[in-house]
């Protein structure tokens, strides 16, 4: 198996985001491109996962804003995310996950701008990726197809199967294969026969968030495999939900956790922040 390098290719994008927040913020009128993160709980991952955004916003010249507060209520986490939406120096809005127990991201995204929804969190974002509108994927699933662009994997008539039905990357990962014209066939904790029917992917995508459980049975000899999965370890380390040392000798190629999925993930939400930049920055004009 060859292991495609994640952060190869976020540094890749991360150069043509760092040049185009670069030019935002010299031009008439100047823009700094600003990301607001809304914080609604102290998980450790999620707080972990802030941090890493705001490191790499750092490296590239995007502002990142970070809102912490703590076990909102729903309005008032309705009203943070509509108050950041409404903020013209706020270009991208996101709400981190997890949420407090009862909240729901399907309902609180549709507090945030479609365009600024660079996490591709509203209702309203999903139906024109369905419809096949211009608007913000969710940043991993658009990874995921950012991977298998830039690693020229024939996409056009290929099975593909997604292993997961979440709005933020198992649904958005079906519909932007299926934009590619791959035939998709995506599956979730009810699906029966699921290694047979993950061994006829050209493309596999694992998304369940179960660590280790796609194994060799799973996998077509020579099938890329993209795992999305990131499962803590007793370490404190992260892993996938590939058993990477069981398919090595049948995946052609694979995304291997940590540095994989994860680094692009993070550099595309960078880059649709400087894409609603650009976008309001030409509307003042
Ligand atoms: N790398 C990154 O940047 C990144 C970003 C986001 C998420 N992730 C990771 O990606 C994974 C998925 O995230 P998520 O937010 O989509 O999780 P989620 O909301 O928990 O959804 C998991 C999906 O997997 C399905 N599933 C669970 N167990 C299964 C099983 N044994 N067999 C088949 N399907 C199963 C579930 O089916 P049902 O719908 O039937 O329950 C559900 O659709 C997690 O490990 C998460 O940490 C990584």
């Amino acid at each position: 198996v060859s292991l495609i390098d994640g952060r190869a290719i976020a540094a890749a994008i991360g150069e043509d985001v760092t040049a185009r927040a670069a030019a935002l913020r010299t031009g008439a009128p100047a823009v700094v491109p600003t990301l607001a993160v809304v914080v609604p709980t102290g998980d450790e991952a999620a707080l972990w996962y802030v941090r890493s955004i705001g490191r790499a916003a750092e490296r590239t010249g995007v502002e990142c804003r970070v809102l912490h507060l703590p076990g909102p209520s729903s309005a008032e986490l309705s009203a943070t995310l509509r108050e950041v939406s409404a903020d013209p120096s706020v270009h991208g809005v996101i709400c981190q996950t997890p949420l407090p127990a009862g909240l729901s991201l399907s309902e609180a995204g549709g507090d945030i701008d479609p365009a600024k929804d660079v996490d591709g969190a509203s209702p309203v974002s999903l139906g024109r990726l369905a419809a096949g509108l211009p608007a913000f994927a969710p940043a991993t699933a658009a990874a995921v197809l950012e991977i298998l662009r830039r690693e020229q994997v024939p996409l056009t008539g290929a099975r593909a199967v997604v292993v997961g039905r979440s709005i933020v990357v198992g649904k958005p990962a079906a519909l932007l294969l299926l934009a590619e014209n791959a035939t998709v066939t995506v599956c979730h904790s009810r699906t029966t026969g699921l290694a047979g029917i993950c061994a006829t992917a050209d493309v596999l995508v694992a998304a369940a968030g179960r660590a280790g459980f796609i194994g060799a049975d799973f996998v077509r000899p020579g099938a890329v495999v993209i795992d999305v999965g990131t499962n803590p370890t007793p370490d404190g380390g992260l892993t996938g939900d590939v058993d990477a040392a069981a398919v090595a000798d049948r995946a052609s190629r694979l995304t291997p956790v940590p540095g994989g999925v994860g680094p692009v993930t993070t550099m595309l939400l960078l880059r649709h922040v400087v894409t609603a930049a650009e976008s309001a920055a030409q509307d003042s004009r």
